[in-house]
């Protein structure tokens, strides 16, 4: 049984709360920490937990084995290294930080303290996304002309800092790495990298078109945008096209994914075939999901399912792809 402490108490924080303790044969959480207690001690109180300003302060009174850290970006790599030096596995939410030099600086800590370090990519962890991987791997598309991947929202309107280039790095780093994270995960290191897109007033690049191709001929464009001006839904899509078909997916959900009905259709066009084939996905909740397969590869010494040289190669590409945008045209990996 693994002792948790979440460090912040805003939407993901929440959401990772809900998830460890839906796995109560393998965690409890014990505390939510946030140096501000207005912020922290009602979502304590609602989960039965206790409240702390600081990890050092929990740890004076309780024991913990693993911290997740679920405040703005900013501060990942404070927590991280805290909790390492603490002694605490650490599960740390997407981006994991804006440079390299952070990355390695979290990894080191949690290697010279011998505790476990894992980024949340939950999009692996989407029932259609899972499935999509799965036709991938198997080659059933045949060889890919093109993949597309859509990603477009509104500002979360409970966020105060995704515009801030220093404090989320915009959409370029908070919602296109969902997508560079996938098809990384797939296809491993591209080889090169072009984008185009918005830079807001305050300097951080929320509107990002990226388009990558890798050796062996796969070629996708990435279409993200964490600042969608109206009304416009949570959006989602995936179209992959290839001689032997066409796999598409496609998601409409609320102003924000949290909110209202979603709307969608997952969909197999076969080459040469009159009719489409409606595909199902039995679906699932992709936060226990990730959740539930960090602790188990916690608890029985496994290999992590999102390994730590994946998230810095996403990190690498999303790095490539600012250089592309702040003019470097086509950037080599
Ligand atoms: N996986 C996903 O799909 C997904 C979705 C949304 C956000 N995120 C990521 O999760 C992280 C948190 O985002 P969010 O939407 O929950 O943000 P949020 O603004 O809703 O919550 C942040 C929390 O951190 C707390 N906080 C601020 N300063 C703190 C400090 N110094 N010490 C401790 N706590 C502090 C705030 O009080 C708040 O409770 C971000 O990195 C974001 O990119 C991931």
């Amino acid at each position: 049984m693994l002792h948790v402490a979440i460090i912040g108490s805003g939407f993901m924080g929440k959401q990772h709360a809900l998830a460890y303790q839906a796995l109560p044969e393998a965690t409890k959480l014990v505390a939510i920490i946030n140096p501000n207690p207005k912020n922290a001690q009602p979502l304590a109180d609602e989960l039965g937990c206790g409240y702390f300003p600081t990890l050092k302060e929990a740890q004076q009174e309780i024991k913990i084995d693993l911290v997740d850290v679920c405040v703005p970006t900013y501060l990942h790599e404070q927590y991280v290294l805290e909790a390492a030096q603490a002694g605490c596995h650490v599960l740390c939410e997407k981006p994991v930080t804006l440079t390299l030099e952070s990355f390695d600086r979290m990894v080191k800590a949690c290697e010279d303290n011998g505790v476990r370090f894992m980024v949340a990519q939950v999009a692996r962890w989407w029932p259609e996304f899972i499935d999509i991987k799965k036709r991938l791997d198997a080659g059933e598309l045949g060889r890919i002309h093109m993949i597309y991947e859509k990603r477009l929202c509104q500002l979360p309107p409970w966020a105060t800092w995704h515009r801030d280039p220093q404090k989320s790095g915009g959409g370029l780093y908070d919602l296109n790495i969902h997508d560079i994270d996938f098809l990384v995960s797939v296809y491993g290191r591209p080889r090169s990298v072009y984008a185009t897109g918005h830079k807001a007033r305050e300097g951080a690049w929320m509107y990002v078109v990226t388009n990558l191709a890798w050796k062996d001929g796969v070629k996708a464009t990435v279409e993200t945008c964490i600042d969608m001006p109206g009304p416009w839904p949570f959006s989602i899509e995936f179209r992959g096209a290839g001689d032997k078909g066409t796999l598409h997916y496609n998601l409409q959900a609320g102003v924000n994914i949290k909110d209202g009905e979603q709307n969608s259709n997952y969909t197999w066009y076969p080459a040469g075939a009159e009719e489409p084939k409606a595909l199902g996905v039995e679906q699932s909740d992709m936060f226990k999901a990730e959740i539930a397969a960090f602790v188990d590869a916690v608890a029985n010494n496994k290999e992590q399912p999102v390994p730590l040289a994946e998230s810095r190669l996403v990190l690498e590409v999303v790095l490539a792809t600012l250089q592309s945008l702040e003019g470097g045209g086509v950037v080599t990996l």
